[in-house]
């Protein structure tokens, strides 16, 4: 069996339902932010204002393609990784692509106040929308199914089971 691979906006849960499932299914669960986190010694937010959003998705891409050849698991993409066609290749061939969607006011409860979150840290909201818009195309591109993310973690976690046929 392949990875789950989660991808989707910030706030749309891949971490936390990405751990619940990884714990239900017995199997590793992988955080790309968390790999790139701890292989620089930065955090996001850090390497972001140090070394700029390029670079950050340099490390992105290296994460992506470590993770996609370890023990099958589930994994928590960034939000952005469907934006580079590599790691796209890398998520779909080496397992499935679950796209978590939620409603922009969901996304923004969830989001609000993230010092984590750079590419938010001034534009808030508004840049969340903007941000969605962009991407909408990608995240559809690179999806083998879609998952309603509106709901309790629990609820969203039953419907990426099923989605997967893994339950
Ligand atoms: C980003 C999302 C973040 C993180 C970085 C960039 C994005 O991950 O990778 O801040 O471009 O959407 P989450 O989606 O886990 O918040």
């Amino acid at each position: 069996m392949g990875h789950i691979w989660l991808i989707g906006m910030m706030g749309s849960g891949k971490s936390t339902v990405g751990r619940l499932l990884a714990d239900r299914l017995g199997r590793p669960f992988y955080d790309t932010d968390a790999i790139i986190e701890r292989s620089s010694g930065s955090s996001i937010a850090e390497i972001f204002e140090h070394s700029g959003e390029a670079a950050f998705r340099e490390r992105e891409r290296a994460a992506i393609a470590e993770v996609a050849v370890a023990p099958s698991g589930v994994v928590a993409a960034g939000g952005g990784a469907v934006l580079d066609v590599l790691n796209v290749d890398a998520m779909k061939a080496s397992g499935s692509v679950v796209l978590l969607t939620a409603d922009a006011g969901i996304l923004a409860a969830r989001v609000a106040g993230a010092a984590d979150r750079p590419l938010l840290s001034e534009s808030g909201d508004r840049g969340l929308r903007a941000i969605e818009r962009a991407r909408a195309a990608f995240y559809r591109a690179a999806a083998d199914a879609v998952v309603d993310a509106n709901g309790s973690i629990g609820t969203v976690t039953d419907r990426v089971e099923a989605a997967c046929n893994v339950s």
